[in-house]
Parts: structure tokens; sequence; C-alpha cells
């Protein structure tokens, strides 16, 4: 089925399109237009009926006279915009994931831990009209937020929200990538084995040094190969050009990225992988 467009082609604003209100600073609304709306920020009100059929990139003004941009949301917009129950994952790993595991039109995605849906939103915008996006969480009140953020954004009909534990498996097989967001994934790799196909990958983020000591132990007992672990460290600028320097806080941890491919790999293989993790060394030099 297709998806209702997030992304309109036209140049104007139409009712029904999902919409970003960027005011001064940071600040944005998203919402879905509808004739006869009303939207009510602390800055001042803005009538659905003034921005449907304006151009993009429109600045719009409250009944307060405070400014707003009319844009259409980015997939970062979307993941900003969430509601949130749970935490999500930064932009600057879903980037990576979706980069790293090959996420693109076509592909079926296995995701467990679906959590309020920011990694969702991002898998089901990727594989497009023709993959499939299979995610799975075992508490229903989180699962249903996850939905209603995926409605909003016309994302649901890419997605399978599904209701388990990842200890009772997985019904999927063949997939090309599986995701595990949740605090124990060693327990869960015979499942993921089974569900992957051949030379699919399988990508988790963790918090701890400890979890990612215990997943790389079962990542080598259960063969999986090119094994990588990384973590990416993002700083912002002022963007004042007169003094260009970094902000004054950043966020200094979210979490370590796990990645393996499923490979008919055979125990005797460490001699050839401690040859790679060498070459790889040599890139530093
Ligand atoms: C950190 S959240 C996931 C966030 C999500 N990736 C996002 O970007 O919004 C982890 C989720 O995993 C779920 N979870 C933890 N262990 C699970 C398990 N064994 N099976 C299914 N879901 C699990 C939790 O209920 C929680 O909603």
């Amino acid at each position: 089925m297709t998806t209702p467009a997030v992304f309109t082609d036209s140049n104007f604003a139409q009712e029904g399109d999902l919409v970003q209100l960027q005011g001064t600073g940071h600040r944005s609304h998203l919402i879905v237009l509808e004739a006869g709306a009303v939207l009510q920020t602390h800055r001042g009100i803005i009538r659905h009926d003034d921005i449907i059929g304006t151009p993009w990139g429109t600045r719009l003004e409250s009944h307060k006279g405070n400014p707003f941009y009319l844009l259409q949301p980015s997939l970062g917009d979307l993941i900003k915009g969430l509601k949130r129950g749970t935490q999500i994952m930064y932009p600057k790993e879903i980037s990576y994931i979706l980069f790293h595991m090959g996420i693109g039109p076509g592909k079926r995605v296995l995701e467990c831990g679906t959590g309020s849906g920011g990694l969702t939103t991002a898998l089901a915008y990727m594989v497009g009209d023709t993959g499939r996006v299979y995610s799975y969480e075992r508490k229903a009140e989180i699962q249903s937020l996850a939905i209603k953020n995926l409605s909003k954004f016309r994302l649901q009909n890419r997605v399978e929200f599904k209701l388990g534990h990842a200890e009772e498996g997985f019904e999927e097989r063949e997939l090309d990538a599986i995701i595990l967001d949740l605090p124990n994934p060693q327990d869960y790799l015979h499942h993921v084995r089974q569900s992957l196909r051949g030379g699919g990958t399988l990508g988790m983020i963790l918090p701890t040094f400890n979890q990612v000591e215990l997943i790389l132990k079962a990542l080598k007992e259960q063969n999986f190969a090119l094994v990588e672990v990384s973590e990416i460290l993002q700083r912002f600028y002022k963007t004042d050009w007169m003094r260009l320097r970094p902000v004054d806080r950043m966020v200094a941890h979210t979490g370590f990225l796990i990645f393996g491919r499923k490979v008919d790999r055979l125990a005797g293989d460490d001699e050839y992988e401690q040859e790679l993790d060498s070459d790889e060394n040599n890139k530093l030099d």
C-alpha cells in the first residue's frame, strides 16, 4: 500500500500535509494541516487556514507578531518531534546505523525494542514503500505511543508492530538487517541468526563497557564476523561568524555501537581475523 507522502512535491503547503513551523531559536512545531484548525503556542496563535496554499519557506507571524518559518520536516525533524516515553536513539547513532547497515529502499529490517519509535521512524523512512520494518516491543503502552508517533508521520504502513519479548524469538526469516536496542542482546543471538539472511547485518547500541564485553564474547561464540565497535562524538558550534566556537555544553556519552555479519564462520578463522584487526590498526598510522 502506498503511504501518503510525508513530503509532497508541491511548492505550497496543502491541507493534510505534515508541516514544521520553525520559530526563532530552536523551538518548532510539527502539525498536520487541517482547514479551520488553530495552533496555540506560547508565542501566539496561528490559523491553519493562513498556512494552506502558502509556499514553503514563507515567514509567518502568530497573532502576537512572533515569526515562524514554514518548512517541510526532514527525517531529523521528525525524530526530534517524537512524543517520548523512553530514551530514544540520538540522530548521530541513527545516521551511522542506516549508513553502515545499508538500510535503503526495499530492505526488510527488524528491530527489537521499539520504544518511542525513534529508530523505527528512520527505518520506515528509508525502506520506502517497497521495504518492510518489523518492530518488536514487550510493553503494550510503549508500543501504542510508537504507533501514534509513526501514524502522525504517515509511516505506520511500512511497519509491522509486534508485541513480544525477544526471548520468544522472531517470526521473520531471511531479513537484511536486525537491530537490537535492549540491554542484554547477548541472550538473543541464536534468534538473530535464525532470522537474518546469509551475510545480513546485526547492529546494537549499548551504554556500558560491561555490556559490550558480554556481546563481543557472544558474537564470537555465535560465529558472527566483521565485528565492529565504535562510538560517535558530535560537537555543535555557535554559528556567529565573528565568534565561531563550540557551544558550551555537549553530550559526552550516549552509547557504543556494535555490528556483526552473519556468515559461515569457522572457529579457525580467528587467525585471519587477527590479521584483519592489525590491518585496521595500521590505518591509524
Ligand atoms: C531504549 S528503548 C528503545 C528506543 C528506540 N530504539 C528509539 O529510538 O526510540 C528500549 C525498549 O526496549 C524494550 N525492551 C527491552 N527488553 C526487551 C525484550 N527483551 N524484548 C522486547 N522489548 C524489549 C523496552 O521496553 C524499551 O521500550
